[in-house]
């Protein structure tokens, strides 16, 4: 079992001028407002470091004891499907979608149905496609707000109706809320607090910034988060202790730390913007907020187009094939604007290459 976009992200994502990241880059240590006695070297003992428990239930608005600590959003969707899923359990999936939580499924011996999300609908999430995969099999419902890739927020009304065909099979649903602090002070809910069927996983690794903390948790309803605890002893013992350290400093400055992603994310968005006014070769439905968008590339393969702009022009694009939309691309808003820029520029001249050839 593998999973081919992680390998593709591993040895392709990065460039010169890469437009596939979709986390934010280049926070120092500096900025998280840490110094050196931050970090103490022993520690991590028991379950998680206390101060980080809390600091993330306050953010969750939950309490303390429905808190798991993992290693990023990947950990964490792993213990949670690996705490929730048997061989031959079914689940139900968003597609477009992140393809390692199917794979992750599918590892775990689940059998995965998809419900889509139709660009016609804006790519936003319709609950009578949700009931028509899900089956009486049917363990865990899973979808991610702001949707990776299109950056589509799910509302609280469509949670909670996904949350009712969940009770009804005895499933649960799996909100994968990596990119939700990107919808800043617009942000629905998180699914955390809208009742004990629902699991959150989440990290500081998109929004904030701090990929390299692989700072991730999950919420739960306490039994289950005490179940997921025990399982995790199976695993590892904890994570990096250095880094839950650094993680609570960066939580404690959370309100400057979004703050500079909402001005690289709008700056970037403002580029997009006026990078797509007169391309009659990409159509976008979805978001106008969040850390990626996800264009149809109209006249042309979008994998032809990844590989010429990459091979011709150093710059970097994820196919959307590895979400299940081979004829779209997504691109990051999240890299440095000066890149951006660049960027899209060489984006625009690989697009142009490819009218000329048609
Ligand atoms: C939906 C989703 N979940 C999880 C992850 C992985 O997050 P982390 O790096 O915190 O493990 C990603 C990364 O791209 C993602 O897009």
């Amino acid at each position: 079992m593998d999973s081919p976009y992680m390998h593709w992200a591993k040895t392709h994502q990065t460039a010169r001028y890469t437009l596939a990241i979709s986390g934010i880059k280049g926070l120092k240590l500096g900025e998280v407002g840490a110094t050196w006695d931050d970090l103490v070297l022993d520690g991590g003992d028991g379950y998680g470091l206390p101060a980080l428990r809390a600091a993330l239930a306050a953010k969750a608005g939950v309490s303390d004891d429905r808190i798991v600590l993992a290693t990023g959003t990947s950990g964490a969707n792993h213990l949670a499907f690996a705490t929730l899923l048997a061989p031959r359990d079914e689940v139900a999936m968003e597609r477009p979608g992140y393809e390692p939580m199917e794979m992750l499924a599918r590892h775990l011996g689940a059998t995965v149905r998809y419900f889509p999300r139709r660009p016609e609908n804006g790519f936003r999430v319709d609950p009578a496609d949700v009931a028509a995969a899900v089956t009486a099999k049917t363990r865990l419902i899973v979808l991610s707000t702001l949707h990776n890739p299109t950056s589509v927020a799910t509302d609280e009304a469509t949670l909670r109706a996904v949350g009712e065909i969940a009770e009804r099979a005895g499933a649960k649903v799996l909100v994968d809320e990596a990119y939700l602090d990107a919808a800043f002070d617009s942000a629905p809910p998180s699914a955390g607090r809208l009742g004990d069927v629902f699991v959150v996983t989440t990290s500081l690794t998109k929004v904030f910034g701090l990929s390299g903390l692989r700072c991730g948790w999950i919420v739960a309803e306490p039994a289950l988060a005490s179940r997921i605890w025990q399982l995790k002893n199976l695993f590892g013992v904890n994570e990096a202790h250095p880094a839950a350290c650094l993680a609570l400093c960066a939580l404690r400055r959370s309100g400057e730390i979004l703050a500079r992603a909402r001005l690289i994310l709008e700056a970037n968005r403002a580029m997009w913007e006026a990078f797509l006014v007169g391309r009659e070769d990409l159509a976008v439905e979805g978001a106008s907020r969040g850390t990626t968008v996800f264009p149809r590339v109209l006249s042309y393969d979008a994998d032809a187009l990844c590989a010429h702009l990459r091979e011709r022009y150093e710059t970097s694009l994820v196919p959307g094939r590895f979400f299940g939309s081979p004829s779209h691309v997504r691109v990051g808003l999240c890299g440095d604007p000066e890149i951006f820029r660049e960027g899209l520029a060489r984006l625009g001249s690989a697009l142009n290459d490819l009218e000329g050839a048609v």
